[in-house]
């Protein structure tokens, strides 16, 4: 199992390496997190590394809505990926979870945000955030774990994750909003398989 750079260029293999080095280097995830700040949101003022096929919505997409996940960069034992997250105006997520930690960051339009925690057997709203290019936050599960986005501008947006799994192809859940009740799910990416989609 090898990394695999399906956006193969020096911006993407720089950042990457930079990552790497820290996240061997962090003695915890908060640690790693606040040590690629810098370098994450470099990558979003950088208005030239993402090439407009990234850019693009899906409509046939796992997520739904015409929702687009873009694998840019995993290792070969999925402990991270980089992929863009395209959401075309007016659509949303379903409420999802990640089940690994990470960095996620506004990269072109607006977006809302609501966090959710689940509680008594029902997901709580405990906070809803909007978004703007070159906003981003970490993600510690189990805080931060479980939310739905939503585009608000009337260009599509595109959001970056750096995330410590391969987000696209583990089983995660997907949840009612009113019952809270969690569904197995499973995004994949637009470009690239997972490993059992290929036996
Ligand atoms: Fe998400």
């Amino acid at each position: 199992m090898t990394d695999e750079f399906v956006l193969d260029t020096p911006t993407v293999r720089a950042f990457v390496v930079r990552v790497q080095t820290t996240i061997a280097d962090a003695s915890s995830p908060q640690e790693a997190c606040e040590a690629i700040r810098p370098g994450f949101a470099e990558l979003l003022a950088d208005a030239h590394w993402l090439p407009a096929e990234y850019r693009e919505p899906a409509p046939e997409s796992g997520m739904g809505g015409g929702i687009g996940q873009w694998l840019l960069y995993r290792t070969g034992d999925g402990s991270l990926s980089l992929f863009s997250l395209v959401v075309p105006a007016g659509a949303e997520t379903p409420i999802h979870d990640h089940l690994a930690w990470g960095l996620v960051g506004l990269y072109r339009g607006t977006q809302d945000e609501e966090v959710y925690v689940p509680r008594d057997g029902a997901l709580e709203l405990v906070e809803r955030r909007s978004l703007r290019a070159g906003d981003f936050y970490a993600l510690i599960p189990p805080r931060d774990d479980i939310h739905r986005v939503r585009t608000t501008s009337a260009e599509t947006s595109v959001s970056i994750h750096l995330l410590t799994n391969d987000t696209g192809c583990v089983w995660r859940h997907a949840f009612d909003p009113e019952s809270g009740e969690a569904r197995p799910f499973r995004s994949g990416y637009v470009n690239v398989a997972c490993a059992d989609e290929l036996d």
